[in-house]
């Protein structure tokens, strides 16, 4: 039988409230609880060192995404080396829960591990909100002088006391606007609905350029396009391949103005109650896939990309320098609006990862 620990046990509709589908999911763990909790005390029987723990990682895009293929790794590394004392379910594509859920759960201690994108922990904190800048970061090499130095490192810790201590960054890639007409001119983008993740400064964006910004979780991006619910949408190329958006937007233009990747994160008191050893060889694991990920996540979106337009079933636009131009100056008061929000130091130090 197929059952909630091992796959989709409960679908989730749309409409349903958040508290809803939390509860629901807190009973399904926990009734996945009750079965291991049986394994439990057969295994308290045993040494404490043969006792398997299970990290629990729900996320939401697909297997071939970087995300997807970082998680997929992690699991196949933490099993060879370290699979007579932990195991890791990776559930992708939401099919366990979606983003705002699984950051719930995981303050909760029901699942061990995400990877969300940094824009969603909007409602947590305001710092991450740097990496929603519109053209702050000219590219992923820049992103990553930036996460590595100080002030990104320090952005790890940065909601430990609540639950979520951040293990490492991982890349997705630059995000690209997809719409019903070429935006290569920003003007093209009045007036229409554009789809976006949970994010303030997101929501600014859009407003700055004269569109109509709408929250949605990423599972209801394809159908709200489909619907017309929504006109357009921005993401990477890996996302806009993978999830079939391409399929119902005429254009996508490669402007690559915003930086989607994702915090890392692991429940803060299953990380410190890991007997240190096992804690040390899994943050090694951690930083060789994470520096696996970051190697081949700009490589990924060149192919998806590509794929996007053998398909021949949307077009893709360049922009000229001069379009590009235009693009980061109707933008650029986006930064002022949240200065004080974010701190005029992280804007620097991301600012300084450029030079
Ligand atoms: C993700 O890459 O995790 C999803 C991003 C989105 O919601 O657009």
């Amino acid at each position: 039988m197929r059952s909630f620990c091992t796959g989709n046990f409960f679908s989730f509709s749309a409409g349903m409230p958040r508290m809803a589908i939390f509860s629901l999911v807190m009973l399904g763990l926990a009734a996945c609880g009750q079965s291991s909790n049986e394994g439990d005390e057969a295994a308290s029987a045993k040494p404490a060192a043969a006792r398997v723990l299970t990290i629990k990682f729900p996320h939401v895009t697909a297997p071939g995404t970087p995300k997807g293929q970082g998680a997929e790794r992690f699991k196949q590394l933490v099993e060879e080396r370290l699979g007579d004392r932990l195991k890791v379910e990776v559930y992708p594509s939401g099919q366990l829960m979606n983003d705002d859920d699984s950051m719930d759960a995981l303050a909760f201690g029901e699942v061990q591990m995400i990877a969300t994108s940094l824009s969603k922990f909007d409602r947590l904190t305001t710092k991450f909100q740097v990496f929603d800048l519109p053209f702050l970061f000219p590219g992923l090499e820049v992103v990553e002088r930036f996460q590595a130095g100080p002030a990104g490192q320090e952005l790890l810790n940065e909601l430990a006391d609540r639950g979520f201590q951040g293990v490492a960054f991982w890349h997705n890639g630059m995000k690209q606007f997809g719409g019903p007409r070429p935006m290569n001119d920003p003007a093209n983008a009045k007036g229409l609905k554009f789809r976006i993740m949970e994010s303030d400064v997101l929501q600014a964006q859009i407003l700055q350029i004269g569109g109509n910004p709408q929250k949605m979780a990423f599972g209801e991006v394809y159908q709200a396009l489909q619907t017309g619910a929504v006109d357009a949408q921005e993401n990477t190329w890996s996302n806009i391949y993978s999830s079939k958006f391409y399929e119902v937007q005429d254009y996508l233009t490669d402007t690559s103005h915003g930086y989607l990747g994702y915090l890392v994160a692991v429940n803060t008191e299953f990380w410190q109650g890991l007997p240190a050893d096992l804690r040390s060889e899994l943050n090694d694991i951690i930083i060789e896939v994470a520096e696996w990920v970051n190697d081949q996540a700009a490589d990924i979106n060149e192919e998806m990309k590509q794929k996007v337009a053998d398909s021949g079933k949307s077009e893709i636009v360049e922009l000229t320098p001069e379009e590009l131009t235009a693009w980061q100056e109707v933008m650029r008061p986006v930064w002022a609006q949240f200065e004080e929000e974010i701190g005029a130091d992280l804007i620097q130090a991301a600012q300084a990862a450029s030079n």
